[in-house]
């Protein structure tokens, strides 16, 4: 899948892009331009023709916000991809600024001026029949909220849609279950469960709702790229029938005190908590069970079952028993594994010569590719790096526990995805955590903040329960799980330990730095923020630690 990486690390700009713009504007509405933000960047990198210095090209696809008030997501990915400047958007909601609450045309790159709920897909479906009559390539695309389909003219519109066989638009709905005033199923719902049954096979469910109209339905987690990417490019394929993509997401996604929270539908954060809100958002981490671990030799068992308990990717060790004595696989397994799942593979390629395969790994369905710096040097690994950014796959570099970083690799970190640092000896899972590896991932904090790396650290080898919340202080945003995830009789309860550990750690640090700001008042505004149940699992935190 292409841009993966590109997505991710945009998608962190955008979340404080949003969070900036509201807060300075003193009015907006995050939860749900939060909600939508992976959904955005697979769009434009992925899937819609245009040219912000063009804008009006007449050759471009269109991008129709229906839920309106979420333009705080779409001005913050319109100023990304280079429609206007940056610091436009500060500009939010002030008189003669062309970035209003809701989009209007005045701003570059608005198609539709959404805000009054519910007519956006209509408006979709009259520009979709006159491409189509212009014979034109132009697809659309647009994206309705949940709480927006209470509005009939939602319905009115999927009626014509079937009726027309209208398949030059896909439609995402953006299924946060929570609108203005409270949570979707409270006040409409969607998924209704029919009499002994669940919400998997509900006659009622908003899928069958949308099935029973007509259209072609895909049912996707909103915030994983590689499903929305995947998703979108299936839509594509469907010919007289109208698609749409339920995108299962979090309301005020990535902060939170925010998600799933009805109370910031429409409220601007202020700023004083703006510094906690960008350490929370900084703290997006991902788990990469590797599957080399356990005893089984059935990867794809071991790959479901990773996915099944929602890891972000899948880590491929590649030995080929030289730069390391053993051997596990090579491109020809990854081939053949590439079906099983949609997760991103991550694969760390532990073979000499790195350069001369690279193209076995990248044709075999690899997403991400980490080369060692003691197999590589800066005109090799220079040739690597170009080969992958120009398919915009994923580019790593991996160090052992002995190697520094080499000087020659720094002017590669702007553009560097992910950086290992391998915590044990290549060559087999099951080993111990080296220790002094803390002490050198931190070491590398400052190297990597000089040469401005915005990619992620991975750490790898021996990581476990009991050390990832350090790991995870050292900087480390990546997890890779041999022994104590893969070779674990329980995968699903390894990786929520893991999740749970992190997430602590991360609660623990947001604690001390809301101290240093402003001691145990602040701590307690702060925990206020959230609902009456995140609130005290935060305050027991604070009390143990002798904060409160
Ligand atoms: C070692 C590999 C690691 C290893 C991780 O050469 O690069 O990915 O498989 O397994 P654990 O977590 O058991 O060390
Ligand atoms: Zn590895």
């Amino acid at each position: 899948m292409k841009n993966y990486y590109s997505i991710k690390k945009t998608a962190l700009k955008v979340r404080k892009l949003i969070i900036d713009c509201i807060s300075d504007a003193g009015s907006g509405h995050p939860g749900g331009s939060l909600s939508m933000v992976e959904i955005l960047g697979c769009l434009f990198y992925n899937h819609i023709k245009y040219n912000p210095k063009n804008p009006g090209w007449n050759k471009r696809d269109k991008l129709i916000l229906s839920k309106g008030h979420a333009s705080p997501g779409l001005f913050s990915y319109l100023a990304m991809m280079g429609y206007f400047e940056i610091d436009k958007l500060s500009t939010f909601r002030k008189f003669g600024s062309m970035l209003q609450g809701h989009p209007n045309l005045q701003c570059p790159g608005v198609e539709f001026c959404g805000g009054s709920l519910g007519i956006g897909l209509s408006f979709s479906i009259g520009d979709a029949l006159a491409a189509r009559i212009d014979n034109s390539s132009r697809r659309i695309y647009t994206i309705i909220g949940d709480g927006e389909s209470d509005e009939g003219q939602i319905w009115e519109a999927a009626m014509s849609a079937a009726k027309y066989g209208i398949d030059n638009l896909t439609v995402i709905l953006d299924r946060n279950y929570v609108q203005q005033d409270s949570h979707t199923e409270d006040i409409m719902p969607l998924d209704v469960i029919a009499e002994n049954t669940n919400t998997e096979n509900s006659i009622y469910t908003i899928k069958n709702k949308w099935k029973s109209f007509g259209w072609n339905v895909i049912d996707i987690d909103g915030h994983k790229i590689e499903q929305i990417d995947y998703a979108i490019r299936e839509s594509k394929k469907i010919k007289n029938k109208p698609s749409i993509i339920i995108a299962n997401t979090v309301k005020g996604k990535g902060i939170d005190h925010m998600e799933h929270n009805p109370n910031w539908h429409g409220q601007a954060p202020q700023r004083e908590f703006i510094p906690l809100i960008d350490t929370e958002l900084n703290s997006q981490f991902m788990i990469a069970p590797s599957i080399i671990a356990g005893y089984s030799s059935d990867l794809q068992n071991k790959i479901k079952l990773c996915e099944h308990a929602k890891a972000d990717y899948i880590h491929l060790d590649v030995m080929d028993g030289i730069f390391v004595n053993n051997k596990t696989f090579d491109f020809k397994k990854i081939k053949e594994l590439r079906n099983v799942t949609n997760l991103p593979f991550d694969v760390h390629l532990m073979i000499s010569n790195p350069l001369k395969y690279i193209m076995k790994y990248i044709d075999a369905g690899s997403d991400i590719i980490s080369v060692h710096v003691e197999a590589c040097n800066e005109s090799s690994f220079g040739e690597i790096h170009d080969i992958l950014q120009n398919r915009g796959m994923g580019i790593g570099l991996a160090i052992n526990p002995d190697t520094k970083l080499p000087e020659w690799s720094y002017n590669f970190l702007t553009s560097l995805d992910q950086l290992i640092v391998m915590s044990v000896q290549p060559g087999k899972s099951g080993q111990k955590y080296i220790e002094t590896t803390h002490a050198k991932t931190q070491s590398l904090l400052h190297i990597l903040h000089k040469y401005k790396f915005e990619g992620y650290i991975e750490a790898d080898g021996g990581v476990c329960q009991t050390n990832i919340g350090q790991c995870f202080i050292d900087g480390a945003r990546i997890f890779v799980g041999g022994n104590a995830i893969v070779g674990q009789s329980n995968v699903q309860n390894a990786i929520t330990e893991f999740r749970h550990t992190i997430l602590y750690t991360i609660k623990k640090l947001l604690i001390s730095q809301a101290n240093k700001i402003g001691g145990s008042k602040f701590i307690e505004k702060w925990i206020n923020l959230h609902n009456k149940e995140k609130s005290s699992m935060i305050n027991n935190i604070a009390t143990d630690l002798g904060y409160m």
